[in-house]
């Protein structure tokens, strides 16, 4: 099998790392990738949103499977455009992919497929959002409807700020077209965790629970970001709940979207709070997560290839998920000053030395090599993840082997995994 890997991410390197292993594939190429993916994979320097350039590049190179890591190329179509050029891609097609794309889609698809969600409403005036959250009041979340790179949230906890935050979408066009449309929602109460579900159109076979820490800084303090470490088995929910909760918040969307004509297949990725009233949505990515994938690929026993060939055909109901009962966590090195303006081009050292400890990977994100030394071109630059007996030792040699990083002014959170350590320490 020939797979063409569409991002730049640790995401992606994680996704190469893991399709090389199988034997069904031998070549893998990235659109456009990164440092990581350039030693095992052929990076390729075409952009992801770039689809006309990726479906010549898929015929040319008789490519046998797409694999989309990011949500843009899903939201563009390409794997409308890769099917219409008789190409296999593991992915949504533009229609369900709305389902990250537009939040005001996902309320719409939530409500008709009887899944629980916070309560909401819809705007395009701003007169009528300020006057809907002055009779709401606070606390209360206001979000873009579109993709707004993970800043189209603001979780206001005074009416003040809610209000800023709509003018800002809906009167200073903030967003551009992403904010022209806002979601004004209550705000719920509780712990997240990520539900991630391998799709076929019909059928949904849950990955094991997984927990992102957006915050940037520790105690989930700071601005968001893309997302600051993860780990997996999330405790909040063991694999002996996961297919009940698909049930609710998984299966009912899929078939409300086979029955308006758009099977969706791919990654099927639930946000979710669990609060006293149960379980609620707070969002829907059409994706693996980034930094989430790469724990959970750590722990997946299965050939991926061959999950993901048996998604893009219609014939995952045959497959057998197999998790490692071990645990995985990650913690993303960043560059001094991220989510906010950092330097680019700083060299990074000693990856080798964290490789050295046993069940310790190094997945790279904005990392490009020159002259045979590796530099950083984003803001999260590397993405250290450790299989551990249990969590506590997935985290002891995830942070032992992030120390062995060395990058000018590189930090990390010190406290990935901490809520669910505390956990299991309180059951
Ligand atoms: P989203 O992109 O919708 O997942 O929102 C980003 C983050 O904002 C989530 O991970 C939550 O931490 C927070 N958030 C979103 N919606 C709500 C809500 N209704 N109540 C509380 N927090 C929320
Ligand atoms: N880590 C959250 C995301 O990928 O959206």
């Amino acid at each position: 099998m020939r797979i063409l890997v569409i991002g730049s991410g640790g995401r992606e390197d994680a996704l190469v790392w893991k399709l090389s292993q199988s034997p069904l594939v031998s070549e893998i190429f990235v659109a456009p990738g990164n440092g990581g993916t350039a030693s095992s994979a052929k990076n390729i320097d075409i952009d992801a949103g770039d689809i006309p350039a990726l479906v010549k590049f898929a015929r040319e190179n008789n490519i046998d499977l797409v694999v989309p890591g990011p949500e843009l190329p899903l939201v563009l179509g390409v794997c409308d455009a890769m099917g219409e050029a008789g190409i296999a891609c593991f992915g949504p097609d533009a229609f369900c992919a709305r389902l990250e794309g537009s939040k005001s889609f996902a309320k719409e698809i939530m409500a008709k497929a009887g899944v629980p969600t916070a309560k909401s409403l819809v705007f395009t005036d701003v007169e009528e959002a300020l006057a809907c959250a002055r009779a709401w009041g606070a606390p209360l979340v206001v979000k873009a409807d579109g993709l707004a790179a993970g800043k189209g949230v603001v979780v206001a906890d005074t009416l003040p700020e809610a209000e800023a935050a709509i003018r800002e979408m809906l009167a200073e066009n903030r967003f551009g077209d992403a904010g022209s449309t806002i979601v004004l929602e209550e705000k719920l109460m509780g712990e997240e965790v990520s539900l991630l579900c391998l799709c076929d159109g019909e059928t949904a076979l849950p990955l094991s629970s997984a927990q992102d820490h957006k915050a940037a800084f520790d105690k989930d303090t700071g601005p968001n970001t893309g997302g600051m470490g993860a780990y997996s088995p999330a405790p909040l929910l063991p694999d002996s709940k996961l297919e009940e909760m698909t049930s609710i918040v998984i299966r009912p969307v899929l078939a409300e979207l086979a029955r308006q004509g758009h099977p969706f297949r791919g990654i099927l990725y639930a946000g979710l709070m669990l609060t006293a009233d149960g379980p609620k949505v707070l969002e829907y990515n059409v994706r693996f997560g980034d930094p989430e994938c790469q724990p959970l690929l750590m722990r997946l026993n299965n050939d991926l290839a061959a999950l993901m060939q048996a998604g893009a055909s219609g014939s995952l109901a045959k497959q057998k998920l197999a998790f490692s009962p071990k645990s995985a966590l990650g913690v993303v090195v960043a560059a001094a000053g991220y989510p906010g303006s950092y330097e680019k081009n700083l060299p990074i050292d000693g990856i080798e030395k964290a490789h050295a400890k046993s069940g310790v990977r190094v997945f790279q994100a904005g990392t490009a090599s020159r002259d045979g030394r590796l530099f950083s071109t984003g803001g999260r630059v590397l993405c250290v993840t450790a299989l551990g007996d249990d969590l506590a030792q997935a985290k002891r040699l995830a942070y032992e082997a992030a120390e062995k990083i060395d990058m000018p002014g590189s930090r990390y959170r010190t406290d990935i995994g901490d809520k669910g350590l505390k956990r299991l320490q309180n059951s």
